[in-house]
């Protein structure tokens, strides 16, 4: 079926449907909601037999739901309208179980009839982890049965008879979101920051400033040390992040965006004001649950496994040393195989564009990160003791997935969304090995496509194209237990052979061609990114982090403006 795909933008949710569209073999095209006039030109281009709203930030133009069927996925229960259903589901906390509901768009908002729905139960976690997981899993099932309905000639069902719990909700206003340090509980507290991240986040205080919060760590340690504290006052930090005291325990705040600043690690944000503070440190990178640690390390038998749970996958360049010292450590230890697990949200997304976007000098803070990171891929690269897998429950993003690959073995969960290439961010070279580890598993040519393409890749396709070693089809819940089952197998069966292969390959690779020629090859096109005349690659950050709306779709995602498109071959 030729669908055209209509987003506010090409975001994780949109992506995921794009992929399972495209494996289902619909001809697909896309465009970004810029105006009533783009919209209409993109269907009359196309003339899509169905459109797909995955994300849209306002209505579909009559103009064009009355002649098309319009399909709109909305992350809210059958008969839930507005745009902030998972807000209020999260911050009420009174669901137990919340869904996504695919339906007609009508005249009304939310309110046409349901072709499809899905529930799932609605944890304690943030908003924007809720939509990559669960709404998007959901999401995912409710479209597809969606499209095969219609493709079978079934008709919706009317809203009022398709029995939803849900209810028109309004904007949920930052009056609303509000946090009373001096009254609610932790439990309160934490439901508000979650319903609020990673947007709008939630309009706070920090010494006196008003800010945004963001990224919330419930911490269990209720110390005597900490009875005299006011609540809502500052009581510590730890690393990027600060603990504030509540009535009846402590929460960290992970990220803070201050006004007119962009979004950073919080004690970043307020470099000054929280060094007085008292550091909270942890003695080593054992885990330790129940407070915030972005670095954590668990072992079993001989399987290690080291968590890097960064917010948004970003790596600054004191994160990847700190990831490099933990990886040194657990070099150490007495363990055949090492798990790299990233964090439950993303794998990584490369270097940390706002931390970069706020530097003093964008260009020498690019070229720190992107030192930084590479030292942490040739530190994988180099690691002769164990066997090292990349284990990607979340999606990774350009330099993350080539540090994934940087490891001797890749796998991912079914459902993660991989973006293998750096163009989409002002023509970026790359580096992270990419010429040495790309090529080697999908070819010259295969390598020019991924990164031409530009395009997001299923860990299906990827696996089907050698880019990654395995996909594991299991639901999230259970990745972590498939994997360790796995890594233990290895262990013990074929793990001499392995690293002797693995020695072996490396040595006769750096007779042919020495890794640190991968490396300065790749920085001197990075150098040129970074310090020469064109500077695609600082304007693309800028739109980046400082979310510019769209102001057109690129051409390799809009088919249908291709030159020539629709002529006969
Ligand atoms: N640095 C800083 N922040 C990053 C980031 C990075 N490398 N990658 C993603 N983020 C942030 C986004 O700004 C967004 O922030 P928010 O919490 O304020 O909304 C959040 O992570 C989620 O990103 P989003 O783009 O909404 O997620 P997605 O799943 O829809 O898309 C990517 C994932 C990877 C395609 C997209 O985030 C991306 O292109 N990231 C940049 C990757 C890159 O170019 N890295 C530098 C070269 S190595």
């Amino acid at each position: 079926m030729r669908i055209l795909i209509l987003c506010h933008a090409f975001n994780s949710l949109t992506q995921r449907l794009y992929l399972d569209l495209v494996g289902c073999g619909h001809e697909l095209s896309l465009e970004f909601d810029i105006a009533d006039s783009v919209s209409e030109e993109a269907v009359a281009l196309f003339e899509p037999e169905l459109i797909v709203a995955t994300y849209l930030r306002r209505a579909i133009p009559e103009s064009i739901w009355r002649h098309r069927p319009c399909l709109v996925v909305h992350p809210g229960v059958v008969g839930d309208r507005g745009p902030a259903a998972l807000d209020w589901a999260i911050q009420e906390g009174e669901e137990t179980h919340w869904g996504v509901t695919v339906l007609q768009a009508e005249a009304e908002l939310d309110a046409g009839p349901v072709w499809a729905s899905r529930e799932f139960p609605l944890r304690p976690g943030a908003k924007s982890s809720l939509y990559r997981h669960e709404v998007t899993e959901a999401a995912s099932g409710a479209l597809l049965e969606a499209i095969a309905r219609y493709a079978a000639g079934e008709a919706p069902t009317p809203l009022a008879r398709a029995a939803g719990s849900g209810r028109a909700r309004p904007l949920l206003r930052q009056e609303q979101r509000a946090i009373d340090w001096q009254r609610e509980t932790t439990a309160t507290v934490l439901r508000k920051l979650r319903a609020a991240d990673g947007s709008p986040g939630l309009a706070d205080s920090l010494f006196g400033e008003p800010c945004q919060l963001y990224d919330p760590w419930p911490e269990s340690d209720l110390a005597e040390r900490w009875r005299g504290a006011q609540a809502g006052q500052l009581i510590a930090r730890r690393e990027t992040a600060l603990l504030r005291k509540t009535v009846d325990g402590a929460v960290w705040i992970g990220h803070v965006k201050r006004r007119a600043g962009v979004k950073l690690p919080a004690c970043l944000a307020f470099a000054a004001e929280s060094a007085v503070l008292p550091e909270l440190p942890l003695a080593d990178w054992w885990a330790v649950p129940g407070t915030w640690q972005d670095i954590a390390y668990t072992e079993q038998g001989e399987v290690g496994t080291l968590r890097f749970e960064f917010y948004n996958g970003a790596m600054g360049t004191e994160q990847c040393a700190r990831l490099r010292a933990a990886l040194a450590w657990a070099r150490q230890r007495p363990i055949r195989v090492l798990l790299l697990a990233g964090g439950d949200e993303f794998w990584s997304n490369g270097i940390h564009l706002n931390l970069i976007e706020a530097a003093d000098s964008p260009a020498d803070e690019s070229w720190r990160n992107i030192e930084a990171i590479d030292d942490l891929a040739a530190a994988l690269i180099d690691n002769d003791r164990q066997l090292t897998i990349a284990t990607l429950g979340g999606n990774a993003g350009a330099g993350g997935v080539f540090l994934a690959r940087a490891a001797d073995l890749v796998w991912a969960r079914a459902g993660v969304v991989l973006n293998p290439h750096y163009k989409n961010m002002g023509n970026l070279y790359g580096s992270e090995y990419w010429t040495y580890s790309l090529p080697a598993r999908v070819g010259l040519v295969g390598a020019a496509a991924i990164m031409q393409g530009r395009l997001p890749m299923s860990s299906q396709q990827a696996q089907a194209c050698g880019l990654i070693d395995c996909c594991i089809d299991t639901p999230r819940a259970e990745f972590a237990e498939e994997v360790q089952r796995r890594a233990l197998q290895l262990a013990q069966d074929d793990w001499a052979a392995r690293i002797e292969a693995k020695r072996a390959r490396r040595s006769i690779d750096e007779a042919t061609k020495p890794l640190a020629q991968y490396r300065a090859e790749e920085l001197t096109q990075m150098r040129r990114n970074f310090y020469g005349f064109d500077p695609s690659y600082h304007v693309a950050r800028y739109h980046f982090v400082h979310k510019t709306p769209q102001a057109w779709t690129p051409r390799h995602l809009a088919r249908h403006r291709d030159l020539g498109w629709g002529m006969p071959p």
